[in-house]
């Protein structure tokens, strides 16, 4: 239940006030003078404040005053009992909620407190919303301590504070969002919008309308006018992911952010200026991209001004204990099923051994798979899925697509050749001579499909 203080000198508008807002279910506490008013507003957390504005010859802008200081998020409420207009544009200025003219009708204050109630509940809860989202991605919450991810951070924190265009690549599932949002909700833009869209999802004009947005009757469609998601993310940051994948189109649009701070509507005349951090992603080699011309090269230039690589997982192994004990963590707590307190070693050792294709994505959901899965306390070997077991035999292979006519066989058969190279390297502890035994392949071959797939273990490489 909300408490509200009524500040006025005068005892029958206190007495009143005490009645029918106590009738309404508030709790209601009075203070005769402006002095009373700011001692009980430093000792209370009052969800509203009604005040005189002129108490005898003391002055009830000093009440809004402390209660502004004192409780941010409290709404306060002016009575005046003369409508003087200047004093409450002055209120409205320093803050105040509203105000309200005596003698005043009971319907009208019971509204005011009402919405003004409402008000202080969302915008509390607003800021309750802001802390836990910055919270989530506070660097803290991004896991790693081998020295590649450690350089990261570093530059996550150097950058965060600045304007400066970053491109982020790695593998899928290596944390590029993760990244980008610790970036944002790290820097001085954190208050401000964090939007993005991803480039290969979308066909070319949607795309487009949805960063630009339109003016009414830029298309036949356009019935009103819409903003864009640019615009939307005004004094924020924008995340381009899988930028390579973005059509020429919209690689002008974006360089013509970066270069004028600008956009246009679609179906526009002028230019609409924005003020934006750009964060790109790629999981492709954009540079390879450039010398096919798919890619433009002076937005690359304009991207790559802070590059930020990150290594796929199997190159920095020594991250996988901490990762599964914030997963182990996380999805405890998610699925509130058993509870358990850690990994046995030999299930430990086959994380370490397992190249991990799908990078820390694949291993979270390798952790949230055993937590709901496990009945013990630790998680056993047994309840990890087959292809880290390496048990699966050729007819327990999935081959994705089999039913359909339009399969790209030499990818599928590559992907199944990566996951079988993985499998034995992960059944030998990494040994290539091992592997290749078990593949019936010689050591060369072996070797030559190893680099293929990038699957070599940097420390393992000389067997
Ligand atoms: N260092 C890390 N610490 C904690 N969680 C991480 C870390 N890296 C990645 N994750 C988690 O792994 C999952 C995948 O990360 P994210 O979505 O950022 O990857 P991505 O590189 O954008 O992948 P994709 O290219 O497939 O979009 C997320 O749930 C993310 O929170
Ligand atoms: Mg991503």
């Amino acid at each position: 239940m909300s408490s509200i203080l009524v500040a006025d000198d005068e005892k029958s508008l206190r007495d009143f006030m005490v009645i029918m807002l106590e009738e309404e279910g508030y709790q209601v506490v009075t203070a005769p003078s402006v002095e009373k008013a700011i001692k009980l507003i430093r000792e209370n957390n009052f969800g509203l404040v009604l005040t005189d504005i002129r108490m005898g010859r003391s002055n009830g802008i000093d009440v809004l005053d402390a209660a502004r200081n004192a409780l941010p998020d409290t709404p306060v409420v002016m009575m005046t009992a003369y409508a003087s207009a200047e004093t409450a544009v002055t209120a409205m200025k320093k803050g105040a909620y509203d105000y309200i003219s005596k003698p005043f009708k009971i319907e009208d204050i019971q509204l005011i407190v009402k919405n003004a109630l409402e008000k202080r509940k969302l915008s509390t809860e607003n800021r309750f919303l802001k802390t836990a989202l910055n919270d989530r991605f506070q660097i803290s919450n991004v896991i790693g301590k081998s020295g590649a991810i450690q350089k990261i951070f570093d530059l996550v924190e150097k950058v965060a504070q600045s304007k400066a265009t970053v491109l982020i690549t790695g593998e899928s599932g290596t944390g590029k969002e993760l990244i980008a949002k610790a970036i944002h909700f790290n820097g001085n833009r954190k208050n401000y919008p964090f939007v993005s869209i991803n480039c290969g999802a979308m066909p070319e004009n949607l795309l487009e309308s949805e960063l630009l947005g339109h003016e009414k009757g830029a298309f036949t469609s356009a019935d009103s006018l819409k903003l864009g998601l640019m615009e939307s993310a005004n004094k924020g940051s924008f995340f381009f992911d899988e930028v390579g994948e973005a059509p020429l189109s919209i690689q002008v649009k974006l360089l013509r952010v970066l270069q004028e701070n600008e956009i246009m509507r679609l179906g526009g005349t002028k230019s609409i200026p924005v003020d934006l951090r750009i964060i790109a992603a790629t999981n492709s080699n954009l540079s390879e991209l450039v010398e096919k011309k798919s890619f433009r090269e002076d937005l690359y230039y304009r991207l790559n001004v802070i590059p930020i690589h990150l290594p796929p997982l199997r190159e920095r192994k020594e991250d996988i204990p901490d990762l599964v004990e914030f997963f182990l963590n996380k999805y405890n707590a998610r699925h509130n099923k058993t509870y358990i307190n850690g990994i046995d070693p030999d299930a430990l050792k086959v994380f370490e051994w397992y190249p991990w294709p799908g990078n820390v994505r694949e291993l979270e959901n390798v952790i949230e798979r055993a937590v709901v899965l496990e009945t013990e306390e630790r998680i056993r070997k047994t309840s990890l899925p087959d292809e880290l077991l390496g048990q699966f035999s050729p007819d327990k292979i999935q081959v994705p697509g089999l039913e359909q006519s339009d399969i790209d066989l030499e990818k599928t058969l590559d992907q199944i050749e990566k996951k079988m190279i993985a499998n034995a390297l992960m059944r030998s502890d990494g040994i290539i001579n091992k592997a290749a035994e078990k593949l019936n392949l010689s050591f060369r071959s072996m070797r030559y499909r190893i680099e293929k797939h990038k699957l070599k273990d940097k420390s393992k490489n000389d067997d």
